[in-house]
């Protein structure tokens, strides 16, 4: 170990889906540099991701983004400056992946320094960790995204219980459905809460999805189909609509499910602080509905910037710091999960 344990200096790797991103961190919180390549623009024209062209565009981007990572965060002596590589191992796209696997186990390799392979959703829960000083354990962590929609009573960093999920559709896959049935492109959920601001929010009767169960469990296909089913009856017959008003109605009936669960799982655990990450944490509708809750319940509620709600590699270099510390370390046969659970 070259330095003081709060001055690690980690570089995170993230290629789970489709965005590529770098990052040099020093302890827990402290951004030297963090880089994202966006694949959107390659696969918006296929209203979602496509995996085999994802591995492709990582494994472009990685290298000239690596050079790009270490030049801005002043780094010149990669094996002398850098003390740990931490590296998302799953869930995700295999060959997603194996693209940031393999290219950490390289660099581990050459600049002889240890690896550690991280849980993309503890990166996504760290997001918080990364950004709040002040955030310590325990707390709940509700993660929206694209592939997930789930609440974790975290009780210590690293130990973790799954209070429930979603049946079916995560939450922001309902949002990239919907506005690919509307033409609105991938990824729908910015465009959507945007469109949603100008819009009537009770302009659709849509379905609460189980709003009546006393259970912490999500479910979005159903409000998927109906709103689909509203938009194809509406092209059918002529019917014109705002697509405002659509979006409104629908991110309405979203951010209702979300938070009715959110506050069953604080009230079943009686706790008092909640954390918000993953894609769908940048949703404008959902952060001000939740600063509203949080203030009524008298929680302390932790957001992360905009920017660390989606995919981004502090999260995940947060992460492997921190699991590091705890004893936690991968070797060479460290293989990419595509289902990896952590709780
Ligand atoms: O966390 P993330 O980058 O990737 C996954 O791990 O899935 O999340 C991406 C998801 C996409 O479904 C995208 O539509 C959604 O987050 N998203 C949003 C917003 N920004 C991104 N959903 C609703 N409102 C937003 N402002
Ligand atoms: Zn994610």
């Amino acid at each position: 170990m070259k330095r003081n344990r709060s001055d690690l200096i980690t570089l995170g790797i993230e290629t789970s889906c489709d965005d590529t991103a770098l990052a040099i961190l020093r302890g827990k919180g402290v951004v030297l540099s963090s880089l994202i390549s966006s694949q959107i623009k390659s696969h918006s024209m296929y209203g979602g991701v496509v995996p085999e062209l994802a591995s492709r565009m990582h494994q472009e981007a990685i290298i000239p983004l690596l050079e790009k990572v270490l030049r801005d965060s002043g780094i010149t002596e990669p094996s002398k400056e850098i003390d740990l590589i931490a590296v998302t191992a799953g869930p995700g796209l295999m060959g997603s992946l194996l693209v940031g696997v393999m290219t950490a186990k390289a660099l581990s390799q050459a600049w002889k320094i240890p690896i550690i392979g991280v849980n993309h959703l503890e990166g996504h829960i760290f997001a918080n960790v990364a950004a709040n000083k002040d955030l310590s354990p325990p707390f709940i962590s509700a993660i929206v995204s694209g592939g997930h929609t789930e609440i974790v009573d975290v009780k210590k960093l690293g130990e973790y219980e799954l209070l429930g999920s979603t049946r079916d559709d995560a939450a922001g896959e309902a949002y990239d459905k919907i506005a690919k049935m509307l033409g609105l492109g991938y990824p729908g959920g910015p465009v959507i809460d945007k469109l949603a601001s100008k819009g009537d929010p009770v302009a659709f009767d849509l379905p609460k999805p189980l709003s009546s169960s006393r259970k912490v469990e999500f479910s979005f296909s159903g409000l998927k189909t109906a709103t689909a089913n509203m938009i194809r009856n509406s092209e059918k017959n002529n019917i014109s609509f705002r697509k405002e008003d659509l979006c409104a109605s629908f991110q309405k009936a979203v951010i209702e499910s979300l938070v009715c669960k959110i506050k069953l799982a604080m009230n079943n655990t009686g706790s008092k602080k909640l954390t918000l990450s993953g894609g769908v944490a940048a949703n404008s509708g959902l952060r001000g509905r939740l600063k509203e809750m949080a203030f009524e319940e008298r929680w302390e509620l932790f957001l992360p910037p905009i920017e660390m709600c989606t995919d981004n590699a502090v999260m995940i270099a947060s992460a492997g710091y921190d699991s590091y510390l705890r004893g936690n370390i991968s070797d060479l046969s460290l293989s990419p999960d595509p289902s990896w659970e952590i709780w």
